[in-house]
């Protein structure tokens, strides 16, 4: 059922991350941090999936998630535009269905993590550590030396995952995300979303 206020249909934001206890689906400003002990680290359910390279009847569930990640298939990073359905596409597919993708394209002589998105309910399993190895493995067998990615200042498990992963904070465009909204939109936590972050790892 479509929800409804008194002016008619209301747009629902999509859900971007997972609650890490309960299971809940969330858009990003219903989201929250906790810090806890390696005892209470809290633990996904196991999930068995599978990496392959994309193929053509992927672009369906290509465009739906990269539609709830991003709202569209055309990225803007890096000071560039990428088109995902022209990037080189790597996709988790699990037991019961699409699980995530990580999208691929070289730049400035280094590969370009343009988009990695895993869906709520399977975050937290090893989706996206196993989705940013396959592509560190490409970038090896590309003879690259960086893999790099950018992510926003407000999303922190992001800037966890990467820096948990050994990408390390190289540069920051302030208010690039400010331009490319428009405006000052609330992201992770309700955080203002201003800069693009951007972190490497060394490859060779
Ligand atoms: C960031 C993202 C790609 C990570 O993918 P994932 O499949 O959840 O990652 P993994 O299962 O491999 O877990 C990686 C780490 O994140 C932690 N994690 C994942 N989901 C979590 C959650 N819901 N709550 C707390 N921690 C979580 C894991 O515990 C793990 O921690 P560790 O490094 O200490 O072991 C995924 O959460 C996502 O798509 N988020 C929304 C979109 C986004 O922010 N993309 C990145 C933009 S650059």
């Amino acid at each position: 059922m479509v929800p409804t206020d008194e002016s008619g249909p209301v747009e629902v934001p999509y859900p971007q991350y997972r609650c890490a206890l309960c299971g809940e689906e969330l858009p990003l400003g219903e989201t929250h941090m906790s810090v806890t002990c390696e005892q209470h680290r809290a633990s996904a359910p196991e999930v068995a999936f599978e990496i392959r390279p994309a193929v053509p009847s992927d672009r369906h569930d290509i465009e739906a998630i990269c539609d709830q990640a991003w709202g569209e298939t055309e990225i803007d990073v890096f000071g560039r535009t990428f088109d995902v359905l022209a990037c080189d596409n790597l996709v988790a597919i699990a037991e019961d269905g699409f699980a995530g993708l990580i999208s691929l394209a070289i730049d400035k002589g280094e590969l370009a993590i343009v988009l990695l998105t895993v869906y709520p309910r399977y975050q937290g399993s090893g989706v996206g550590a196993a989705l940013v190895e396959a592509a560190v493995e490409e970038a090896r067998s590309r003879r690259l030396p960086f893999i790099k990615v950018a992510t926003t200042n407000d999303d922190i498990p992001a800037l966890y995952f990467y820096q948990r992963r050994g990408f390390v904070l190289y540069e920051m465009v302030a208010g690039e995300m400010v331009d490319h909204h428009g405006e000052v939109v609330p992201g992770f936590a309700s955080i203002p979303v201003r800069d693009e972050l951007r972190l490497r790892r060394p490859v060779c």
